[in-house]
């Protein structure tokens, strides 16, 4: 039998080391940082507070305001400073991953502003952001139903990995690497982000979310072990 190998030895289920900790900018009303191995994102959410121009605000509800950046030295070919189509879709869909977890309603006329950057990438950041502004909102004190856990799955050549690093998302031999991130409510089959770089056969995409599903069910684990952290040490 030909036992898969990944590139760094992990094996295919398995997450690289995970980190996570709450509490981490003392200035803003939530903030954490989770990290995948060597890719490090940190979140900050702020409000909410009013909105304005005041022809922004819902009065139904709070707006959320999600901002994504890559840090240009947090990547090997140092990166362009600013916003860049690549930022403004990250920041998109993960606004759209974590909305389903929260409720606005509350907060009519406001904004809540959450900061993700992305201190040093190799692969998978827009999941590692997810995972930190889960636990930033919650620091913030902003009603929940859940926190949304998120992890990359990838297929390379025919096997499906979990946690894709940088090396495996630019691996080339046989069928290209895919990237198929994906988000969740924890403990529930909500799915709040499916997104998919590359090819996958329509009944492989059950196995990919069935492996998402255990990794989520540990990123939880250590979501909620940082958030009892901060709260047990106030
Ligand atoms: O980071 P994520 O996998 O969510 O998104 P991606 O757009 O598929 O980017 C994959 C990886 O490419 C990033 O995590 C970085 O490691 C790398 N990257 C880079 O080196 N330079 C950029 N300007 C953008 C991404």
């Amino acid at each position: 039998m030909v036992v898969f190998k990944r590139l760094d030895g992990r094996k295919s289920e398995e997450m690289r080391p995970i980190t996570a900790k709450v509490g981490i900018i003392p200035n803003a009303d939530g903030s954490a940082m989770f990290s995948f191995g060597k890719t490090i994102a940190i979140a900050a959410v702020y409000g909410p507070r009013l909105l304005h121009p005041q022809h922004m605000q819902d009065p139904q509800s709070a707006v959320l305001r999600v901002n994504y950046d890559l840090l240009s030295f947090s990547v090997s070919d140092r990166k362009k400073p600013g916003p860049s189509r690549r930022s403004q879709e990250i920041s998109k869909v993960t606004s759209w991953a974590l909305t389903p977890a929260l409720d606005l309603k509350e907060f009519p006329n406001t904004v809540v502003d959450v900061q993700i950057y992305i201190l040093q990438a190799d692969a998978s950041t827009r999941v590692a952001g997810i995972n930190a502004a889960s636990m930033a909102l919650a620091h913030a004190g902003i009603p929940m139903k859940n926190l949304v856990c998120a992890v990359a799955i990838g297929k390379l050549d025919k096997e499906l990995v979990v946690d894709v690093d940088k090396n495996e998302e630019d691996f080339k031999e046989g069928e290209a690497a895919t990237d198929f991130p994906i988000a969740k409510l924890a403990n529930s089959n909500s799915y709040t982000l499916l997104q998919m770089d590359g090819n996958i056969q329509p009944n492989v995409v059950s196995k990919a979310i069935a492996l998402a599903d255990k990794a989520c069910e540990k990123i939880y684990e250590v979501q909620k072990k940082a958030l009892k952290e901060v709260v047990e040490s106030q």
